[in-house]
């Protein structure tokens, strides 16, 4: 586990699974058609119930980089927001992976929502390598964080030892290069 304090924020990385956190909004790593999939997807699908499907049906999908709230249903947590990341080496996938990051959590801004749990967005299937995600999600994040009065909390959920390993070591990069981030552990 790391901990960073930014603006008044807890940013923190743990080993867990993202459908057992009890915070205001986890996000899912969905693809375009938000009608479910494997991983993550998968994962929060079947923690969430059927409802959770019925209500993706009504959003008619979302475009990569971007992200749509819907209720969270059976889970812990009150809503998810479904992101869709970029495919690894598909056109812009760095720039649409930070759009995916900072639109989730654009609208928990919004909705003033006090804490958020993400994957690794396109990490699994999408092939992302996790250490340069690790360093854009980290950045996207932080450029988000500036406008925000309500967020606490945001928490990375890695899947393995092996991925939170390598976030908190691409978190204590990006962590250098900023004066106002102090660790909090
Ligand atoms: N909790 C936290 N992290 C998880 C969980 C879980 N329950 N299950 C998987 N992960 C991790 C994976 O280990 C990976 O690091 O989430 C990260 C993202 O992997 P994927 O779920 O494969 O998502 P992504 O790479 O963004 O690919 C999205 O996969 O599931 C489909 O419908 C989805 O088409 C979309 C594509």
């Amino acid at each position: 586990m790391s901990c960073y304090k930014f603006n008044q924020v807890r940013i923190e990385t743990v080993q867990g699974d993202i459908t057992t956190q009890s915070v205001d909004a986890i996000v899912n790593a969905a693809n375009t058609s938000l009608l479910g999939g494997g991983g993550v997807d998968g994962a929060i699908h079947r923690a969430a119930g059927p409802e959770l499907l019925a209500e993706c049906r009504t959003l008619r999908g979302c475009v990569t980089g971007e992200a749509k709230l819907t209720r969270g249903y059976l889970l812990p947590a009150q809503y998810v927001i479904h992101a869709v990341g970029p495919i690894y080496g598909q056109d812009d996938a760095p720039d649409l992976l930070a759009s995916a990051y900072h639109n989730s959590l654009q609208i928990a801004i919004n909705h003033k929502l006090r804490s958020i749990a993400f994957p690794a967005i396109s990490t699994g299937i999408y092939g992302y390598p996790i250490n340069e995600a690790a360093r854009i999600s980290l950045r996207a994040v932080i450029s988000c964080l500036h406008q925000s009065h309500t967020i606490e909390l945001v928490r990375f959920v890695l899947f393995t030892s092996e991925a939170l390993a390598i976030f908190n070591e691409g978190f204590a990069a990006v962590a250098r290069n900023y004066d106002d981030i102090t660790t909090c552990l």
